[in-house]
């Protein structure tokens, strides 16, 4: 069995011997007595942190409802380090560096290994200059590295989860979406870019000279980048984030349904957080975003790749039930190997004949018995030999539908059910609402489809790019179409559109751009 090897943990375990010594927690024997675990429940709602404290209860780790003094281990869920920092500030906590203080993946881990797993970087929400140097990168990563080689299209660059600039790219993805909420697409998609080319580095930048023939780093991008090897934060940044315009903006799109111009328009009539909209009667609210506030917990906590596969399993019976040949597959950020989503997207066809139009309503109505919370379908709009859209963020035609699904947690983990029993927490909901995408598409089109609902976002756009600049072709999510010879290029596989435009092939989780 692995240790739990950092000193902080032996000295704080030193400093509690002798004052408690707790057997049962909540009912569950305590297994793991080294360390004390405390789960933050900002971002990620009161239900989830619930399912989650009575989880690791149950497989035995010692899990507190509060901050007390023997909490060792923090763990928190879509939060930066600033932020736990931050939080931990306003409940007076003086000194945070007695914690560890770990994403929410390290728990996840946790309980599918039944123990405590290593305390690996990938797990830490650390950002302090002095923990990059100790990073090792393989020499044959660094050693083969040319900046002036590195492309200045993401589709031409492999991007792994394996994020070493973390600090830089949070940085600018901040400034992104703040320009973004003021709808200025050439300073986002700026810093969008950046952050999108130090993810692809093996290794951390630590000085201006790492940077210097790399791509898309403009002087606003520079500037930023050189504060932070400096002072170890971003001055901008943080302005951003303390920045009252920001803050609320990022409320409100976090509402399903809600996007900048309706954020805009709330913002102008004077309301700055969510709890104030919620408490709004006058205002006239569209199906998808009272579903959006209805769910709001649920929603903003993220689904995980458990979740994700439960549901999976669900969407697929459910297809086959219609069309046994039916080929369901997840796309999105869980294709790409991501181990949390905000949503699950699923892409839907049926090789070999012609699609059935009214699938997906079939689908929809078997789940309207108990399953489904709240659904959008969308026609298809696709006209046959259409040219692909010249709009990089153009919607594409395909029939989809938003829906939100009732996914009862006792599929993910059948102990959750028999522990919320022996916990007697009766107030306790089994399940969760979920945010699913699905995605109809002709099979002659599927490696498109595939390839565009893969992702991410940025990779799509500079695939775009590439083909309109490099290539004078046009991709979209349906076709590839060729401008000099007039003609749309088939493909039956991802490979076959990487070959088409002359590109080395990109894996799916290679493409974290
Ligand atoms: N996409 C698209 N057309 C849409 C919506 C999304 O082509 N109308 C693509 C996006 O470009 C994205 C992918 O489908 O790359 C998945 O979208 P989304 O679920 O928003 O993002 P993920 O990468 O899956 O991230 P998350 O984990 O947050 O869901
Ligand atoms: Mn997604
Ligand atoms: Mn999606």
């Amino acid at each position: 069995m692995e240790r739990i090897r950092p000193p902080t943990i032996v000295s704080q375990r030193k400093r509690q011997k002798g004052m408690y010594s707790p057997k049962l927690s909540c009912g569950y024997e305590i297994k793991f007595i080294k360390l004390v675990i405390f789960i933050m429940q900002r971002k990620m709602g009161m239900t989830r942190r619930t399912f989650l404290m009575e989880l690791a209860r149950s497989k035995g780790f010692r899990v507190e409802s509060e901050l007390s003094d023997s909490v060792t281990h923090i763990v928190a869920e879509n939060n930066s380090y600033p932020e736990v920092l931050d939080w931990l500030k306003g409940q007076a906590v003086g000194d945070s560096s007695r914690f560890e203080i770990l994403d929410i993946s390290w728990l996840t881990a946790c309980m599918e290994m039944g123990r405590p797993v290593d305390l690996e970087m990938k797990y830490r929400l650390v950002e302090q200059a002095e923990q990059y140097p100790t990073l090792k990168t393989p020499e044959s990563e660094v050693s083969s590295f040319t900046a002036s080689k590195v492309s200045q299209y993401s589709c031409q660059r492999k991007t792994t989860l394996n994020n070493y600039n973390k600090k830089f790219t949070d940085a600018f993805e901040i400034m992104a979406e703040n320009y973004e909420f003021k709808e200025n697409e050439i300073f986002c998609l700026e810093f969008l870019r950046a952050a999108s080319v130090l993810k692809s580095l093996p290794f951390p930048v630590t000085s201006m000279k790492d940077i210097q023939g790399l791509p898309c780093m403009g002087d606003r991008v520079r500037d930023i980048i050189e504060e932070i090897i400096e002072e170890g934060e971003s001055s901008r940044a943080k302005d951003v984030l303390n920045d009252e315009r920001y803050k609320s903006f990022k409320q409100f799109t976090s509402v399903f349904g809600v996007g900048v111009k309706t954020s805009e328009k709330w913002f102008r009539m004077g309301l700055r957080t969510v709890e104030e909209v919620k408490a709004n009667k006058t205002l006239k609210l569209s199906k998808m975003q009272r579903a959006g506030f209805l769910y709001y917990e649920d929603l903003v906590s993220c689904v995980s790749k458990e979740e994700a596969d439960a549901v999976s399993l669900i969407v697929k019976n459910t297809v086959c039930t219609f069309l046994p040949d039916a080929l369901v597959t997840i796309t999105g950020g869980f294709r790409r190997g991501k181990k949390i989503g905000h949503d699950i997207d699923f892409l839907i066809t049926n090789p070999g004949q012609r699609e059935d139009d009214e699938l997906l309503h079939k689908v929809v109505n078997l789940w309207k018995k108990g399953l489904l919370l709240y659904c959008d379908i969308i026609e298809s709009t696709f006209v046959k030999e259409q040219i692909p859209s010249r709009h990089v963020d153009a919607m594409d035609h395909f029939q989809k539908c938003f829906a939100i699904l009732k996914l009862y947690q006792a599929r993910v983990d059948n102990s959750s059910y028999n522990m919320s029993k022996k916990c007697d927490m009766a107030e306790v909901k089994d399940w969760k609402a979920i945010r699913v995408d699905l995605v109809i598409t002709p099979f002659e089109q599927y490696a498109y489809a595939l390839l565009g609902w893969t992702g991410s976002r940025q990779f799509g756009r500079d695939l775009r790019r590439y083909a309109t600049h490099e290539r004078k072709m046009m991709l979209d999510n349906h076709a590839l179409y060729d401008k000099r010879k007039r003609v749309f290029l088939k493909a039956g596989s991802e490979e076959e559109i990487f070959a088409h435009l002359g590109l080395d092939y990109v894996e799916p989780w290679e493409r974290n751009a």
